[in-house]
């Protein structure tokens, strides 16, 4: 079948205090309108065909430099005139669809399995609304229903009796349409209501009437279908979605010392006995193997972490793959393009960018390490620094195997140190090191006997 899906994204969100559209505020890391986006996408794969319409008005040039990159039919509606307004602008596009399914560009955790669920209701010929039940109602659309318990119509907060304002099943919003209907129904649309806007719900009462049957599916979990207007239910909503995936992590055999101080902003894939200590942020796709341990503070984005490797507090691994068993930090940064292999140890202020380092080797104090290629068994003193960039381009510094660099030595790019060579302490090398053999570069100490400071 095929499910064409309309997003609506036009309104202003005037309660953000924002620049920035509504829709463009992350959750996860991930604007809310690029998580229904996703959503769509996925839950379209698994019904059939179709194409996806985005109904953009306010900041709408803003939203398409952000997600332009999705192959997507982005619609203008250019006064906000209603939900049914906005659905209608779209609809010119949607011709020969089965099904039209509406989603909210602000309700971002809906679920496809929800989804699914709801067009399988819907299958071409039945209005479904997914509606839930709330404690409190209020600013909802009521779903009425007859002494049957048949679905009749939805009534809008703002126009509701006090006897429908007391009903607690509600309209998420979320809505799939027959296809052969809509286009009726649509173009029926009055704005004869407290709000003057053309509702997207009063198209219930018609089904009705036609004797198109209408059902309801309801989501598995009451965060898929809450919506966000302030930067506080933003910030719930974080929390709600947060707490979830520590849970499911827990679940799944990671140990986390407190689920209210970690932050997954991406995909984090895991094995068994990994614990992750207090205020640690995942960020993009990032895999953790078994019998790792992250220590507070660390931020851990785009990386592989291989098992019983050891990221000791507050450093930053980016772009970045461990190895097997290798410690890093406290306070270690790898930068992009570093590639560790097993058994390698990176201490405190180590700062690492576009290089491989081979097993056992040691950068462990000070130092700072960029486009450079390191074999195994490496010793690089405290404070090595080296010179990658001369002003305008990026050299290399190979370190071949079993190589010992001293202390606080500078090595100028391009330049090789060959195999079990040794470079003495304070050393600035500019030359490349034959191997075996020991590089001093640096001035001589000399010691005047019997000398005495001015004035003393
Ligand atoms: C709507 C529903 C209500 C439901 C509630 C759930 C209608 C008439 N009412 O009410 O039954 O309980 O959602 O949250 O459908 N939008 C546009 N263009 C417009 C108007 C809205 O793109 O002209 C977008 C908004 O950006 C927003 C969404 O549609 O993402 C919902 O609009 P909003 O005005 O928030 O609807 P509600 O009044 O909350
Ligand atoms: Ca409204």
């Amino acid at each position: 079948m095929r499910a064409d899906i309309i997003i609506l994204a036009a309104g202003q969100g005037s309660r953000m205090k924002s620049d920035y559209p509504k829709v463009l505020h992350n959750i996860a890391g991930k604007p809310m309108l690029e998580h229904v986006i996703l959503t769509a996408i996925e839950t379209q794969k698994s019904i059939g065909e179709g194409n996806i319409h985005v109904v953009i008005g306010h900041e709408s040039d803003k939203i398409k430099q952000k997600l332009g990159k999705y192959n997507l039919n982005w619609v203008y509606q250019e006064q906000q005139l209603g939900t049914g307004h906005a659905v209608q602008q779209a609809i010119p596009y949607c011709k020969g669809a089965d099904m039209i399914l509406v989603l909210y560009g602000d309700v971002p955790l809906i679920s496809s399995m929800s989804l699914e669920s709801l067009l399988l209701s819907c299958n071409g010929n039945r209005l479904a609304l997914l509606t839930i039940n709330i404690t409190n109602p209020s600013g909802y659309g009521r779903i009425i229903r007859d002494g049957f318990g048949k679905i009749q119509a939805i009534v809008e907060d703002k126009d509701a009796t006090s006897e429908q304002l007391a009903i607690n099943e509600v309209n998420t919003g979320i809505i799939a349409i027959p296809g052969k209907s809509i286009s009726i129904w649509i173009n029926k649309l009055k704005n004869h209501n407290s709000q003057k806007e053309y509702y997207l719900t009063d198209i219930v009462a018609m089904a009705v009437e036609n004797n198109v049957s209408v059902v309801h599916a309801q989501p598995s979990n009451a965060i898929e279908v809450e919506g966000v207007n302030s930067k506080l239910q933003l910030m719930e909503l974080e929390r709600a979605y947060q707490k979830q995936k520590a849970i499911s992590l827990m679940l799944s055999g990671v140990t986390i010392l407190d689920p209210s101080r970690i932050d997954i902003r991406g995909e984090l894939s895991t094995e068994h006995d990994i614990i992750i200590d207090i205020n640690v942020i995942i960020e993009g796709k990032v895999i953790i193997e078994k019998d790792v341990t992250i220590e507070a503070g660390c931020i851990i984005r785009n990386s592989h972490i291989k098992a019983g490797s050891h990221i000791k507090a507050n450093s930053i691994v980016e772009d970045s793959i461990v190895g097997e068993n290798c410690n890093i930090g406290p306070f270690a940064r790898l930068r992009p393009g570093t590639n560790l292999s097993n058994d390698v140890n990176v201490g405190n202020f180590v700062e690492i960018k576009n290089s491989t380092v081979a097993t056992y080797s040691k950068i462990n104090h000070l130092s700072y390490i960029g486009d450079s290629t390191i074999g195994e068994q490496v010793n690089i003193g405290a404070g090595t620094i080296t010179c990658n960039y001369d002003g305008k381009n990026k050299h290399q510094t190979i370190i071949e195997d079993n190589t010992f660099i001293g202390s606080n030595s500078a090595l100028i790019a391009p330049v090789t140190i060959a195999y079990s060579s040794t470079v003495a302490a304070g050393s600035v090398i500019t030359d490349d090191v034959p191997k075996k053999s020991l590089s001093i570069a640096r001035g001589r100490q000399k010691n005047i006997e019997n000398w005495k400071r001015k004035n003393t």
